[in-house]
């Protein structure tokens, strides 16, 4: 290992537990290369209005270089610079920084301790998936604190590890969700400290765990012997919205959490699918033996779900929904179909993994009871075809060859067992509110093509997916057959292929919608506003150099659906990604998320950098989405 693990982002950690299989058979690598062929002739042409894998009826007419009158900016340039950069005529502020007290009795945030080891009364770490509730004359943001940076958080301690059972409460702390009450007044937008509504989830939180898996054997254990409640949730990614008013946090990179204290016992069959080892990334289980696998090999099994949080009640219990499966979730789009049921796009984010979607039961009656709406259902992946159609297969004991609570627990194999399409790591999707339609961005994927997934399933170039050693990620699109979010078949085409034309004449150089002037890598965030745009974050490679050339810092884009034109909005300081997004009740305010700021963001040099929400506005305090 040649970065200390506190320096590796997830991905790369994640990748050095749980090296992928050899590459895959050379016959196998020259058929991928010889369909990829056909299919980038077409893809390059997107631009020119061609029809695109059969899927013309989806495709815009694009006029190169199309201007829209929808954009009410002027696009700005790249940076490489430690601020935040918005468009003329709008500006941004600070909204809140990890550390900063959502109570009075906690104290203000310390640059030489990073922070009180024992509160859960402030902001968290690493923000990330972000909504907004209204809640009678109240505005509440619920927002994800996704992971840890340990040198930062325990600048005090030897690479940030934790050397006590009082850091490991404080890493766990950081961690989950923070509800917080804002209000706009005369000084612009602040947190409401001491709101009634503020809340803190965390590591340590009681959970009911609800659905299909629950109660099933592989979800007891010593401290709960019914399988049925759980402490926490983890690595809290992006997130989603029901029509009901309540907050869906997404656990994502849940495994790394977890370790052995004795690194010879052998490890239950599926962790390794998920990447579960006996090495954590903050060797939680030298202090708390719940994250010890040797003494709780079951805990892991109770992580990698979609938990419902009520946030207009503090004194609500959260959910874990079972029935939405068990995965690296990224966020989970909530759509009602257009025959009253209840549709969530789910994204499983690793290499050549899959994308899902669950449809409920039972239709939404707004007003009416909301509990076996994500609890009875079915969960579905998605399988996209070369002629630009795709099908959600249904993962059942039928189809999967697995009794139903292991569906929902192994949800990878199940989806392995179908014979679903392996993507280029699917992070968030976002349904359109103005036309019948889902995005899904697939932000990069140095194996496809090169290695299988953990599952061992093959992952060639496929339509879709058709880059090699992808390291710049597209954009799919998909419209429901008969206009309905929760009908089986679909017809799909690529929105963008991220890439550089300054750097390359083949199919990396991207789509004919990149140009010199929105170049970006790793599209990731992504949220419509209520006028059909598409707001789309990055989080990728930042060094401006080589491949990345006139990419700059991470960015967030807007992209018009019809035209296919995509414009950069906001750049971020050095280091961190951009996640999280949601509006105002008003939607004269946008909230951005800037995650793990390298850049000493915002309190300046000799400061610790903290991941931060920051509050666009236009000066004009128009509308801004
Ligand atoms: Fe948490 Fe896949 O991003
Ligand atoms: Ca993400
Ligand atoms: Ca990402």
């Amino acid at each position: 290992m040649t970065n200390s693990r506190e320096e590796l982002s997830w991905d790369e950690w994640d990748e050095l537990q749980s090296p992928r299989p050899d590459e895959n058979d050379f016959d196998q690598v020259v058929d991928a290369a010889l369909s990829r062929r056909g299919f980038l002739g077409s893809v390059l042409a997107f631009g020119s209005g061609a029809a695109v894998m059969g899927a013309g009826a989806l495709m815009p007419n694009v006029v190169e270089a199309a201007t829209s009158s929808r954009f009410a900016f002027t696009p700005i340039d790249v940076a490489t610079d430690a601020t935040v950069h918005v468009p003329e005529g709008y500006s941004w502020n600070i909204l809140t920084r990890w550390g900063d007290p959502l109570f009075s009795d906690a104290p203000e945030f310390d640059h030489s301790t990073g922070g009180d080891p024992k509160s859960d009364r402030i902001f968290g770490e690493n923000t990330d998936g972000m909504e907004l509730f209204t809640v009678g004359e109240h505005q509440l943001v619920a927002v994800n604190h996704e992971y840890l940076n340990p040198k930062l958080n325990l600048p005090q301690n030897e690479g940030g590890m934790p050397s006590s059972v009082a850091d490991v409460l404080k890493m766990q702390n950081l961690q989950g969700v923070t509800v917080m009450e804002v209000t706009e007044g005369d000084s612009g937008w602040n947190v409401v400290v001491d709101s009634p509504f503020n809340r803190r989830i965390h590591h340590n939180t009681p959970m009911r765990i609800a659905g299909p898996a629950a109660g099933h054997d592989l979800l007891k254990t010593e401290a709960d012997p019914y399988g049925v409640e759980v402490l926490g949730t983890m690595n809290n990614c992006g997130g989603g919205k029901t029509p009901w008013g309540t907050y869906l946090t997404c656990e994502e990179n849940f495994n790394g959490y977890f370790g052995a204290t004795n690194k010879a016992i052998e490890l239950p069959n599926g962790f390794d699918r998920y990447g579960i080892g006996s090495d954590s990334r903050y060797e939680y289980e030298k202090f708390d033996p719940r994250y010890d696998l040797e003494k709780n090999p079951n805990e892991p099994n109770r992580f990698g779900y979609i938990v419902e949080i009520d946030p207009s009640d503090v004194t609500s219990k959260p959910v874990k929904r079972t029935a939405l499966g068990r995965f690296k979730h990224e966020n989970a789009e909530v759509v009602i179909a257009s025959d009253g049921r209840v549709v969530v796009y789910l994204g499983d984010d690793e290499r050549g993994e899959y994308l899902y979607k669950y449809v409920s039961e039972a239709a939404y009656q707004p007003g009416g009871d909301t509990e076996h709406l994500l609890n009875e259902g079915t969960l579905f992946v998605a399988r996209f075809d070369a002629d630009g159609t795709g099908q959600w297969i249904a993962l059942t004991p039928d189809s999967t060859g697995m009794d139903m609570a292991e569906i929902y627990i192994h949800t990878r194999m199940a989806a392995s067992a179908v014979g679903a399409t392996t993507m280029d790591r699917p992070e968030w999707v976002a349904a359109n509110p103005i036309s019948v339609e889902a995005y899904c961005a697939l932000t990069n994927n140095k194996n496809r093509g090169k290695k299988p997934n953990a599952g061992g399933d093959d992952t060639s170039t496929n339509a879709v997916n058709p880059r090699e050693a992808n390291h710049y990620g597209q954009i799919v699109r998909w419209k429901p057959a008969d206009e309905n979010h929760a009908a089986t078949a679909f017809t799909w085409d690529l929105y963008v292929m991220a890439g550089n034309p300054t750097a390359h004449s083949d199919a990396y150089a991207g789509s004919s919608n990149i140009n010199e002037g929105n170049l970006f890598n790793s599209p990731d965030g992504m949220v419509f506003d209520s006028s059909g745009l598409l707001w789309i974050q990055t989080d990728g490679n930042y060094k401006n150099e080589g491949d990345f050339a006139g990419m700059g810092n991470n960015q967030m884009l807007v992209g018009d659906p019809e035209t296919g034109e995509i414009v950069r909005f906001m750049t971020v300081p050095y280091g961190a990604e951009v996640t999280g997004l949601c509006w105002s009740a008003d939607r004269r305010s946008m909230f951005v998320g800037i995650q793990h700021p390298k850049a000493p963001f915002p309190d300046g040099e000799g400061k610790l950098a903290r991941s931060s929400v920051v509050v666009v506005k236009r000066d004009d305090n128009a509308v801004i989405g």
